[in-house]
């Protein structure tokens, strides 16, 4: 895995993932800052009239005109806001891309993509995409908005399957929700451009950190900021970041259009959770890690998902595309939902709720909530059954997930002996 967080001088003078504002640096000779500092340095230095460090927070809805007919940059809070520019400005940046929206939601951000798409033209999304994703899409496609398809997009095959059914749009979501399935974006980026396609890609399990889908020759990367952007577990937010100048011209129109630009307080506080991106991000990981190592030993553990194992089916691509495995784990218990009940009564420091990558440990029972919204033949499908849980692994210590953990894998213990 290549972990260089530093841009250096290409022989060309920049890499193509250099965002304008670093070209002229690059020019002089010097390496540009890291993207480390980088995030920590989003938006400082951005309020020249009173020289605050930090931006200062722009709630106001409207802005003066200088006179009738006479625009400055800002006008209207929906159409653009300092504050939330910063916000974007910052995500594109450490995508890579040339620009980006910052929506009220992930939903909100994947509405927005689905809107270049036109009656007829086919989506091709994964079937284990998150819950939320299946819903809108499905919904969508039932009143004729689009076409869609889902299919396993791991599967051998399956790229031969949907180079014949020539979609418009190919959805990818790796490492998918909640069975960590790992999607080579490199060789469905190729298959895209080669059939006129868009290539979406939703980014919020490994956040920019440890995954820049753009780099990979993906058109579009969404994210549901809620989770590791923010990271803190107070803010909706969504992003769409895009690789060239049209594609974000389009998504920003119709994030106007509809009116699902993020607020500017949800902003501000999501480019102050960017700021601790990277160093949540690495501590989330080494806790993962000793999570991943305790249940591959347990015995009422009967299969553990993350992508670190050497018997993940996506362990290589995983490790040519990522920066690293990423903190959020799923595993089947043997003994079935009693099983469940009994594991998750026992834990202590992980809360059952929803969501993930916020700084807290959770764990989340899909069947019966992340991905409740799909029916029981789409859960099966996608290989959603009763034992699974999933984990978003925060960066409390780790001594203390791992024990309680221990604790509630005794319990389990207890039921699977009764049972037998
Ligand atoms: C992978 C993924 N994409 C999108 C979303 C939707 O994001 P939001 O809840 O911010 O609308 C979620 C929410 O859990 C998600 O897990």
């Amino acid at each position: 895995m290549n972990r260089s967080d530093t841009l250096t001088n290409s022989a060309d003078g920049a890499s193509p993932d250099v965002p304008d504002c670093l070209r002229a640096a690059l020019a002089n000779g010097r390496p540009g800052p890291s993207r480390v500092t980088r995030a920590v340095r989003a938006g400082l230095g951005a309020d020249p009239g009173h020289r605050s460090v930090m931006p200062p927070i722009h709630l106001s809805s409207n802005f003066y005109f200088e006179s009738p007919g006479v625009y400055a940059k800002y006008d209207y809070t929906r159409s653009g806001n300092p504050t939330r520019d910063l916000a974007a400005e910052a995500i594109a940046e450490l995508e890579g891309g040339c620009g980006a929206v910052v929506t009220s939601s992930g939903m909100s951000a994947i509405a927005v993509v689905t809107r270049l798409l036109s009656a007829g033209d086919l989506l091709l999304a994964p079937h284990d995409c998150y819950g939320g994703s299946h819903r809108l899409f499905s919904a969508e496609a039932e009143r004729g908005s689009y076409k869609v398809r889902f299919l396993d997009q791991t599967a051998a095959g399956a790229k031969a399957h949907a180079r014949a059914l020539r979609p418009r749009m190919i959805w990818i979501e790796t490492p998918s929700n909640p069975l960590l399935r790992i999607t080579d974006i490199a060789a469905w980026t190729r298959l895209a451009r080669e059939i006129g396609a868009v290539c979406v890609v939703d980014n919020t399990f490994l956040s920019p950190v440890n995954q820049r889908p753009l780099d990979f020759g993906a058109d579009l990367v969404v994210h549901s900021t809620t989770k590791f952007m923010n990271g803190h577990s107070d803010v909706i937010g969504g992003a769409v970041i895009a690789a060239d100048e049209e594609l974000f011209e389009d998504v920003a129109w119709w994030t106007n259009a509809m009116g699902v630009a993020g607020a500017p307080f949800d902003s501000y506080l999501t480019l102050r959770g960017i700021r601790t991106l990277h160093a949540r991000v690495r501590a989330h990981e080494g806790n993962a890690q000793r999570v991943v190592d305790l249940l591959t030993r347990s015995d009422v553990v009967s299969r553990v998902n993350h992508p670190s194992l050497a018997g993940h089916p996506g362990h290589d691509v995983a490790g040519r595309q990522q920066l690293g495995w990423g903190s959020l784990i799923s595993f089947e218990l043997r003994g079935g939902r009693e099983a469940v009940e009994a594991f998750v009564d026992g834990l202590e420091h992980f809360a059952l709720a929803e969501s993930l990558g916020g700084v807290e440990s959770l764990v989340a029972h899909p069947a019966t909530m992340t991905h409740a919204s799909m029916d029981q033949h789409a859960q099966i499908v996608a290989g959603i059954r009763e034992g699974l849980l999933r984990l978003s692994v925060g960066i409390e210590s780790a001594d203390d997930l791992v024990a309680d953990l221990e604790r509630a894998l005794a319990r389990v213990e207890e039921v699977v002996c009764q049972a037998a």
